[in-house]
C-alpha cells in the first residue's frame, strides 16, 4: 500500500532515485565548479571537468574534499553564494584548530527541515505530538536541526538544549513528552537523575527516544530501552553535509540509517587507497551533497566508519551500518586497533556496569597502556566485590577485543558527565 504521508522521494525505487541523482550530481558538480575557487582548482588538478560524469560511478573520478581544505577555507571560501544570501551559520569546533563553519541558504533550509521531518517520522513521531529537545542550541547543529525538522512535522518542541539536568527530569516528569532527541551518553545522565530523584524512569511518559551526534551501540539501545521502556533509534549526520537527519533509523525495523539519497548521495571507500567499494563492506564514508547551495560538498570524507546496506522501511533508500566509531578515535594499543564502541559493548555485557566510562590511555616507558575507568550502576557498588569484576572484564577483554587493559571501577556518579557528546578516551600519552 502506497503512504501518501511519506515525501515522493520515499517512495522511489532505485531506478527512478538513481536518474534522480545523476542530474543533481551533474547540476551540483557544475555549479561548485563555476562558483568555487576550491573546487575549480582540485577538478583542474585531476583533470577532470564536471561534464565528465556520465554515470553516478564516474564520481569516484573526482578528488575528495577533507577536513583541512575546510581549515584552509576558514570561514567562507567554500561557500557557493555571496554571504548575504545566507540565513544563517553553524560551526563546530573540533578537537583542534579552527573551527569549521557551514552556511545555509533559505532552500538549505527548507531541505534541511524536510529531511529532519522524514527522519523524526520513520522514527515514529506523528504530528500533535510533544518532543523535548536535548540536543544543544547554538552553533552546534543539533538543536535547531532537529527544532525546525519538528515544527516542519507538526510537532510541539520543548527548546530545552543540553545541560540542567534536574531540570530536564522536571520537564519531562511535569510536560509528559512522546519523544525525546539528545546524546546517548546525555541521555545516561538524565537517567541518574531520575533516579536520583527518586523517580521511575520506566514510569515517564516517553515513547521514542531519538540518540545520535555520537557512536553508540546495540547494547547501548538495550540499556536504554530497558531503563526508560522507550524505544532507541539511531539519528546520524555532520554539520559539513547538513546536520542531524541525513540518515535515520526506523523505529519499525532497527536495523540501521536509510540515507535519504535524494540529497546525500554516499560512497564507502577505502580509507588507505581511498578505492570505491561495493555495498555491504566496511570502509570510510563519504557524502556529495546533491542539493545544497551555499556549502556544496563534493565526496567529503567523513572519517566514520560503516558499510552501505540494502533499505527496508524505505526500499528504495539503502541504509548504512550504525557507526562503528571514527578512524580518528581508532586506538591502536600495542598494535590491535580497538574502537571505544568494543569497549562500551564489553561493559555493558557486565551486570555492575550502568554505561558511564572512560578510556585513559598513558605509557609506561615505551609501551603504552590503556585503563578503563568504568562507573558501578547506582545499587550495584560493591567495593568488595569491585577487584573480582574489574579482572574478569579484563579478562574477557584480552578475550575478545585482544588488548590488555586494566580496568578500574568507579562509584557511581563519579565520572565526568557532558550535556552532549561524551568524550570516551583521555590521551596522556607525551607527545613525541
Ligand atoms: O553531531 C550532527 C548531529 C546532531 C547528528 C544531533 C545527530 C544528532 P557534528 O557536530 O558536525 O554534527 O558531528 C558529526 O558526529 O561525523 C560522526 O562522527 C558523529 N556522529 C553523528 N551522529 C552519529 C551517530 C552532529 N548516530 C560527527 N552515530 C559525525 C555515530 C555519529 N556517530
Amino acid at each position: 500500500m502506497t503512504d501518501l504521508t511519506l515525501d515522493p522521494a520515499e517512495r522511489m525505487g532505485r531506478d527512478e532515485l538513481a536518474n534522480l541523482q545523476r542530474e543533481r550530481l551533474r547540476r551540483t558538480l557544475a555549479r561548485a565548479y563555476e562558483r568555487v575557487p576550491h573546487y575549480r582548482r582540485a577538478f583542474d588538478a585531476a583533470g577532470i571537468h564536471p561534464a565528465d560524469l556520465r554515470e553516478l560511478s564516474d564520481l569516484a573520478r573526482f578528488p575528495f574534499l577533507v577536513k583541512t581544505d575546510l581549515r584552509d577555507n576558514y570561514p567562507f571560501g567554500l561557500f557557493a553564494e555571496p554571504r548575504e544570501n545566507l540565513l544563517r551559520l553553524h560551526a563546530s569546533s573540533g578537537t583542534t584548530g579552527k573551527p569549521i563553519v557551514v552556511g545555509y541558504t533559505r532552500a538549505d533550509l527548507d531541505m534541511w527541515a524536510e529531511v529532519v521531518a522524514r527522519s523524526l517520522r520513520l522514527a515514529g513521531a506523528r504530528p500533535g505530538e510533544l518532543l523535548h529537545n536535548a540536543y544543544g542550541y547554538g552553533l552546534f547543529t543539533g538543536g535547531l536541526g532537529i527544532h525546525s525538522g519538528a515544527e516542519r512535522l507538526g510537532l510541539t518542541v520543548v527548546p530545552v538544549s543540553g545541560g540542567m539536568t534536574e531540570r530536564q527530569v522536571q520537564l519531562i516528569t511535569d510536560f509528559r513528552p512522546d519523544l525525546i532527541t539528545v546524546t546517548p551518553s546525555y541521555m545516561l545522565a538524565i537517567l541518574d537523575e531520575f533516579r536520583k530523584g527518586g523517580i521511575d524512569p520506566r514510569q515517564c511518559s516517553l515513547k521514542v527516544g531519538i540518540f545520535g551526534a555520537e557512536p553508540w551501540t546495540n547494547a547501548m539501545r538495550a540499556e536504554i530501552e530497558d531503563a526508560f521502556r522507550m524505544d532507541a533509534v539511531d539519528i546520524y549526520g555532520l554539520s559539513e553535509v547538513i546536520g542531524p537527519g541525513v540518515s535515520m533509523e526506523s523505529v519499525e525495523t532497527k536495523d540501521g540509517l536509510h540515507v535519504w539519497e535524494d540529497h546525500f548521495y554516499p560512497e564507502i571507500i577505502d580509507p588507505e587507497t581511498g578505492a570505491v567499494l561495493p555495498d555491504g563492506e566496511l570502509g570510510e564514508l563519504v557524502f556529495t551533497s546533491l542539493t545544497k547551495e551555499a556549502f556544496p560538498v563534493i565526496r567529503y570524507r567523513t572519517r566514520d566508519l560503516t558499510r552501505l546496506l540494502p533499505g527496508t522501511a524505505r526500499p528504495g533508500m539503502r541504509r548504512m551500518e550504525k557507526v562503528t566509531g571514527r578512524s580518528d578515535d581508532m586506538i591502536i594499543l600495542r598494535g590491535v586497533n580497538v574502537f571505544p564502541t568494543q569497549i562500551e559493548e564489553a561493559l555493558l555485557a557486565c551486570e555492575w556496569c550502568g554505561g558511564h566510562f572512560l578510556i585513559e590511555l598513558t605509557r609506561e616507558g615505551r609501551l603504552d597502556e590503556m585503563t578503563i575507568l568504568a562507573e558501578a550502576r547506582p545499587g550495584s557498588w560493591d567495593p568488595e566485590a569491585s577487584d573480582r569484576h574489574a579482572e574478569k572484564l579484563a579478562t574477557t577483554i584480552k578475550g575478545t577485543i585482544g588488548i590488555t587493559a586494566r580496568v578500574a571501577i568507579q562509584p557511581p556518579g563519579t565520572l565526568e558527565r557532558s550535556g552532549g557528546k561524551a568524550r570516551r578516551v583521555l590521551d596522556r600519552r607525551p607527545r613525541v
